[in-house]
């Protein structure tokens, strides 16, 4: 298999005061294509920062992050925005959808930094909105849509690229049971299907019966990593 993710000897500090925080100690990880893994851990463990590093939108202070065999460290702007654009979708807790587009418009929006034709850009976001059921909801705007939708709309526009890496911050954070199952199906569906690959982060214990993989994180340290058979 493929390593997507290769972290060795990392530490996070951000600056306070006169002194310092380090928020991630000592991480070692090694993520391979194809897996469905969650760090899993209580708010302020550093799930986030993890998966902001993991996803280049910030450097790790000490140690190594390889992902999709480039050093991110070593990327400049220009690089690591391409990386991101082609190769990461994010979702977040908070959907960051844009409020005066359309469904299809938010789905659309990362495509159009990449070199798709007008009609490839449609057909790429139909496809995506069929995965995950919002096609009657295409020329919705966010605020007319439920937190159960608005997130599906998130996890189209993650996946309309068919990004090798797909990195959930508490995807579900802000949604009820019925949701929450139906957007992870669609997520499992997804890896099984096109074989993209999942790091969630997230405390909430319907999440974690989804994992094949859970990565546990206390007070910025990894103190566990176990395989979970389904
Ligand atoms: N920009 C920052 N400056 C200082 N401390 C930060 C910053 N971002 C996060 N932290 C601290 O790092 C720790 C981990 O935060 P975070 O990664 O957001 O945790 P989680 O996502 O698990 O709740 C927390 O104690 C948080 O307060
Ligand atoms: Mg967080």
């Amino acid at each position: 298999m493929e390593k997507l993710i290769n972290i060795k000897e990392m530490y996070k500090h951000y600056p306070v005061g006169t002194g310092k925080f380090t928020a991630l100690k000592d991480i070692n990880l090694e993520i391979t294509s194809g897996e469905f893994s969650g760090v899993v851990g209580p708010s302020g463990s550093g799930k986030t920062t993890l998966l902001n590093i993991i996803g280049s939108l910030d450097v790790q202070s000490e140690g190594i992050v390889e992902v999709l065999g480039k050093d991110v460290k070593s990327l400049n702007h220009r690089q690591s925005a391409d990386l991101r654009s082609k190769h990461i979708g994010f979702i977040f807790q908070t959907y960051n959808l844009l409020p005066v587009y359309t469904v299809f418009e938010n789905v659309e929006f990362p495509l159009l930094l990449l070199n798709y034709s007008v009609a490839e850009r449609k057909k790429m976001v139909i496809d995506a909105l069929e995965w995950v059921g919002l096609m009657p909801k295409i020329k919705s705007r966010p605020a007319q849509l439920s937190g159960g939708e608005c997130q599906r709309v998130a996890i189209a526009r993650a996946i309309v690229k068919k990004p090798q890496i797909v990195l959930a911050d508490e995807p579900t954070a802000n949604l009820d049971a019925e949701n929450s199952h139906h957007i992870l199906r669609t997520m499992v569906e997804l890896n099984e299907k096109l074989g993209t690959t999942f790091v969630f982060s997230t405390h909430d214990a319907k999440v974690i019966n989804y994992l094949r993989r859970k990565i546990t994180l206390l007070d910025g340290r990894i103190v566990s990593d176990d395989i979970i058979d389904k």
